[in-house]
């Protein structure tokens, strides 16, 4: 089990777990916890090391998250980025005030390698990201002093440090981009080192995790896999569990965990909703189901026509989310009664699924159906969602330690609302069957061409319907969405470039061979604005 521990006390900043991801990938536990986590409860968890976020408030404001200054006394590092630099600051005697001119974006900093933050940066345009490190492109420099490129968001600034502090990094326009009190352990960033943007910033926070909190590195992926075992034992006991599984890399990936960790007290059910991908129900019984490679209880429910009833006449993409939310969720219950005495179900619920549900306190951009479409009242003892924590990668790592095959790991994801949300408007059996089609052409032809790499990429139904010619005749039929996106976290995309002879061959393809479509479109949004689904 993992002891080293940091925590990260959320500010109400938007990169509050790409922090702690960040330091996870310095093999260095790390657990985001609200910033009113009880100093005792602190104390009681011993972490090596504590990070105070960024946030979107003035430290002056009345309702501005703050902590107490006995958190200082703890002789535990303390790092503050952004907000919590300012808060530090603040809190310590420092002056905070509104910049004369705000910095937002990459920005040159000056910072002073003497502090154990920055000793082994090499600066600006001789460090470079490659597979989400940052490598030294030339020989470490022996200058004392060296600008990198870091990201800075802030309208406030430290314009005085504390009393003690020696101000570490400085821009044109921030006197005190970074300071530190390295006697008690406390140090301050103006700028965020947890963005990819900031060139260098991974070694930042490795320092700060190995030279300041003095870590020696003993997490890794398989410690969470076996972690999160032991905690799963513990906690379910000799009582029965079930598995949403949709055969998608989440919750295939929570399913073997937790049969690893419980064996048959574990039943997964694989509803087969009628919005799942052309032959996907029976892909999916054939890798867990009896005649696949894992020892599961497994159960197929096939309730079409039940989901398509439900969903009659409902336009609105929020309705249409709760309403298949709320019917899964039935559909476990009902299942679960016929099992008996079952107190817990799981789901692969992932951190971007909690995030854009809004229930990490940000606003509400969908209710992903395994989070916020939840119905408010739920028939399990209690909801069990072991890689809640983790990102898409994190995930297929851990799917990779537990020894799943690399084709089912590298799956795209596939919502839990399945196809409901690639319809755009009411769904109806029909336009079921000619999204499937369409989307089975675009996959086939992808294979074909050899495309690989893609983030996410399927066919989808606009609810838009426009006048064609086909053999003479006039035509009024759909237009299909095709749509594929480059994405590491699937928290932004960007659309990937298909080559345009596999776009017109796709398209020529699903007009050919789906009735009822006669139009077909590439999506070119990116997220931000657009989201990757539909809807
Ligand atoms: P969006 O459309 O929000 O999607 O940009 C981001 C990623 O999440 C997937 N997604 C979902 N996954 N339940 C899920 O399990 C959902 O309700 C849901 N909505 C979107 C989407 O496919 C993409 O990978």
């Amino acid at each position: 089990m993992a002891k080293e521990l940091v925590i990260v006390l959320d500010f109400g900043g938007q990169y509050n777990q790409l922090i702690a991801r960040r330091v996870r990938e310095c093999n260095v536990y790390c657990e985001v916890h609200p910033h009113t986590l009880s100093i005792e409860k602190i104390k009681e968890m011993n972490p090596k090391g504590i990070i105070f976020t960024g946030g979107p408030n003035s430290v002056y404001g009345e309702d501005s998250p703050t902590y107490s200054k006995e958190i200082f006394e703890l002789g535990v590092p303390i790092l503050g980025i952004c907000y919590g630099s300012q808060l530090i600051a603040h809190l310590l005697g420092g002056k905070v005030a509104t910049a004369p001119v705000s910095e937002y974006g990459k920005t040159e900093v000056e910072v002073d390698k003497k502090s154990l933050l920055f000793g082994n940066l090499v600066g600006g345009a001789e460090s470079k990201i490659v597979d989400d490190v940052v490598v030294d492109v030339e020989k470490p420099t022996d200058k004392d002093v060296v600008k990198t490129i870091c990201w800075m968001s802030h309208t406030d600034y430290i314009a005085e440090a504390p009393d003690g502090f020696t101000v570490t990094a400085k821009t044109p326009v921030c006197p005190v981009a970074a300071m530190e009190l390295p006697e008690k352990k406390i140090y301050a960033t103006q700028f965020h080192p947890e963005v990819m943007h900031t060139v260098e910033g991974v070694k930042m926070l490795s320092n700060f995790v190995y030279k300041v909190c003095e870590c020696s590195g003993d997490w890794k992926m398989s410690s969470f896999v076996e972690d999160t075992i032991k905690q799963v034992r513990e906690k379910v006991g000799d009582g029965k569990v079930l598995c949403a599984l949709s055969g998608g890399v989440d919750s295939s990936v929570a399913a073997v965990l937790l049969s690893k960790a419980i064996g048959k007290q574990l039943t997964c059910v694989f509803v087969d909703q009628g919005l799942l991908r052309k032959n996907e129900g029976d892909e999916v019984e054939a890798v867990f189901g009896p005649d696949g490679p894992y020892d599961l209880n497994f159960i197929r429910v096939n309730c079409q026509e039940r989901f398509y009833e439900k969903l009659a006449g409902v336009t609105e993409p929020e309705r249409k989310r709760k309403i298949i939310g709320e019917e899964f969720i039935r559909v476990f219950e009902e299942e679960a009664k016929k099992i008996g005495a079952v107190d817990f179900l799981v789901q692969g619920t992932i951190y971007p699924d909690v995030i854009e549900s809004g229930l990490g306190k940000s606003a509400v951009i969908k209710s992903h159906h395994n989070v916020g479409g939840l119905p408010d009242c739920v028939d399990f003892k209690e909801i069990i969602e072991p890689l809640r924590l983790l990102f898409k990668d994190e995930v297929r790592k851990a799917g990779r330690e537990l020894g799943i095959p690399e084709y089912l790991v590298n799956r795209q994801p596939f919502p839990g609302p399945g196809l409901g949300i690639r319809i755009v408007g009411e769904v109806t059996a029909e336009k079921v069957k000619i999204v499937q089609d369409a989307d089975f052409i675009y996959r086939e032809e992808i294979a074909k061409a050899g495309i690989t790499g893609l983030g996410q990429y399927f066919a989808a139904l606009s609810n838009m319907r426009s006048v064609g010619v086909m053999g003479d005749g006039r035509t009024y039929d759909y237009a299909v969405v095709l749509r594929a996106v480059n994405t590491s976290d699937f928290m932004t995309a960007e659309c990937s470039e298909i080559p345009f002879e596999v776009l017109q061959k796709v398209m020529n393809r699903i007009i050919n061979e789906v009735k009822g479509v006669n139009r077909v479109m590439y999506d070119l949004t990116s997220k931000p604005p657009g989201t990757i689904e539909m809807e």
